[in-house]
C-alpha cells in the first residue's frame, strides 16, 4: 500500500516537473530565424485577407467535381473523352480578374494542374496540356497576366498527386485502386519525382513573379522527404525568393491546423472547409499565418447539380470571422466548361463586393482585436482602429465595458457619420460602461443599416 502511494506521489512529481519543462521549452535560434523569415514573406498576405481560389480544368466537362476520375474509377482512356471535349476557346481570365477585384479580393490561386494531371500551362515535359486542344495557348500565362493587370497577386495550385502520369503509383485514392492489373511494380518513383520537380521549375521560371505556390496534398507516407521536399523548396526559393508556400508538403491530419510545429515546409496553414476555433499558433504559441479555403457551393470543380450556394451574408461572416482570428479566406469558384463563372456564384461575389466597398478598411490590414469576441458580432483591429462588426440585431445598444476613457471617436464605417455614445443608460448605471448606438436617443433600438454586417469604427486614444 505504502509503496503504491509513494510510487503515485513520485509519478505526479515527475509529471509536474515534465509539464513545467515542456511549457518552458524555448524555440531554437534556427527555428526562430526560419519563423521570422516566413513572417516577413507573408506580411502582404496577412494584410490581404481575401483571395479567389479557381478550380478549372477538364473535369468541368463532366461537371461532377474535380474528383470525378477517382470517384468513378475512370482509367486515363475512359477519361479521354472529357479531355478531348475540353476546348474552351472562350476562356477569358480577364472576366475572373475583374470579378475578383469587384468582390474585394486581393489575390488568386488557380489550378495549373489538378490531380487528373492535365496541365493548363505549356509544359515541355508532357503533351497532356491545354495546347494539345488549343494550339499556342497557355492558360496559366493568360491568367497571371489578367490578374496582374487588375493589381492582384497571383498564385498557382499544383497537384503533387497525378492520376495520369505512368510512374505515379496506385496509392491513396488513385482511380485504378480497384483494378488488379494496374500494378505498381512498373512504376518508377524517381521518374515521377523528376517530372513533378521539373514542372514546378517551369512554373517558377516561365511566368514572372509568382506570389503563392499552393501544393496539394500529402497523405500516409507520401509527405515531406518522400516528395524530396527540402530539395524542392530550395529550388523554388532560388527561383522565387519571395514566394509564399502553403503547408501541404507535409501531412496534416484533417487540415485542422492547431498547435503546429512550424517545420519550414511551408509558410501558412490550410484549414479546409472550416474555420479554426481559435487563432492558429505554433507549439511555442507564436501566431501562424493561416488561410481557410472554402467552396461557394459544395464542390471545388464545376458541378452541374450543386446549386447550394452560400449567401453573401455567410461569406462576409466567414471573412470577418477569419480576420478576427488572424486568418485569410480563399474562396473558391469552379468555372463552367467554357470558363464562365456560374451566374449565381457571380451574383454572390458581387454582393460581397458591395459590402467590401464600404467596409474593406475593417478587413485589410486587420487581425485579432484586443477584445474578446462579443455576443453581437466580432471585433477586428488595425492599430488604434478597432472595428465593431455588428452582425446580430440586438436590443438597445452595444456596451464596450471599460472603454469610456479610451475612445477618441466612433463612426459608422459605411458613411462616416458619428454614432451615438454614452456612459449611462437608463436601468444600467454601473461604472465602466461605454454604450454605442447608431443614433440618439441611445436607449432606443434601431434597425441595423447593413443587414449583413454594420461596421462601427472605434478610434482609440494612444
Ligand atoms: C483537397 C482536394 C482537392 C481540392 C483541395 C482544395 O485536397 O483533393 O480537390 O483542390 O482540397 O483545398
Amino acid at each position: 500500500m505504502i509503496s503504491m502511494l509513494k510510487l503515485k506521489t513520485e509519478l505526479s512529481v515527475l509529471f509536474i516537473i515534465l509539464s513545467v519543462a515542456l511549457s518552458q521549452a524555448q524555440p531554437s535560434t534556427a527555428y526562430m530565424e526560419k519563423y521570422n523569415a516566413s513572417m516577413k514573406r507573408t506580411e502582404w498576405f496577412r494584410k490581404a485577407r481575401f483571395g479567389m481560389f479557381i478550380h478549372y480544368g477538364v473535369y468541368a466537362i463532366p461537371g461532377r467535381g474535380e474528383w470525378v476520375q477517382s470517384n468513378e474509377r475512370m482509367s486515363v482512356e475512359e477519361y479521354r473523352k472529357y479531355v478531348d471535349a475540353f476546348v474552351p476557346s472562350s476562356y477569358k481570365p480577364a472576366a475572373w480578374a475583374s470579378l475578383a477585384k469587384e468582390a474585394g479580393m486581393q489575390y488568386a490561386v488557380m489550378t495549373a494542374k489538378h490531380h487528373d494531371g492535365f496541365c493548363l500551362f505549356d509544359s515541355k515535359h508532357t503533351d497532356y496540356k491545354i495546347s494539345r486542344n488549343l494550339p499556342g495557348r497557355d492558360f496559366v500565362k493568360e491568367y497571371v497576366e489578367a490578374f496582374r493587370a487588375q493589381g492582384l497577386k497571383v498564385g498557382l495550385y499544383y497537384s503533387l498527386i497525378d492520376w495520369h502520369h505512368p510512374d505515379y503509383p496506385n496509392v491513396g485514392n488513385h482511380p485504378m485502386r480497384e483494378n488488379k492489373d494496374w500494378k505498381n511494380d512498373k512504376r518508377n518513383w524517381d521518374n515521377y519525382l523528376n517530372y513533378m520537380h521539373s514542372q514546378i521549375k517551369e512554373l517558377m521560371t516561365n511566368y514572372g513573379k509568382i506570389d503563392i505556390l499552393w501544393l496539394d496534398y500529402s497523405f500516409d507516407d507520401y509527405q515531406g522527404e518522400k516528395w524530396k521536399a527540402k530539395e524542392l523548396i530550395a529550388m523554388i526559393r532560388s527561383l522565387q525568393p519571395d514566394i509564399i508556400l502553403n503547408n501541404r508538403l507535409v501531412f496534416n491530419e484533417g487540415n485542422s491546423a492547431q498547435k503546429r510545429k512550424f517545420e519550414g515546409y511551408g509558410d501558412f496553414e490550410t484549414p479546409e472547409m472550416g474555420i479554426p476555433e481559435v487563432p492558429v499558433v505554433d507549439i511555442y504559441d507564436n501566431p501562424l499565418p493561416w488561410e481557410t479555403c472554402l467552396t461557394l457551393n459544395n464542390n471545388w470543380g464545376f458541378s452541374f447539380n450543386d446549386n447550394e450556394w452560400k449567401s453573401p451574408e455567410t461569406i462576409v461572416n466567414a471573412l470577418v470571422e477569419v480576420t478576427s482570428k488572424g486568418g485569410n479566406l480563399l474562396l473558391n469558384v469552379g468555372p463552367e466548361p467554357q470558363g464562365t463563372i456560374p451566374a449565381p456564384c457571380q451574383a454572390v461575389l458581387k454582393e460581397v463586393g458591395v459590402w467590401m466597398k464600404a467596409n474593406h478598411e475593417s478587413i485589410y490590414g486587420c487581425g485579432k482585436a484586443e477584445l474578446e469576441k462579443p455576443v453581437w458580432g466580432y471585433f477586428t483591429q488595425n492599430g488604434k482602429a478597432l472595428y465593431a462588426h455588428w452582425t446580430n440585431p440586438k436590443i438597445g445598444n452595444i456596451n464596450i465595458k471599460g472603454y469610456a476613457d479610451r475612445v477618441e471617436s466612433v463612426t459608422m464605417l459605411h458613411d462616416g457619420k458619428r454614432a451615438a455614445t454614452a456612459t449611462k443608460w437608463w436601468g444600467n448605471e454601473d461604472a465602466g460602461n461605454f454604450f454605442i448606438n447608431l443614433k440618439e436617443p441611445i436607449h432606443f433600438t434601431y434597425a441595423l443599416p447593413d443587414k449583413i454586417d454594420t461596421v462601427l469604427k472605434i478610434v482609440l486614444k494612444k
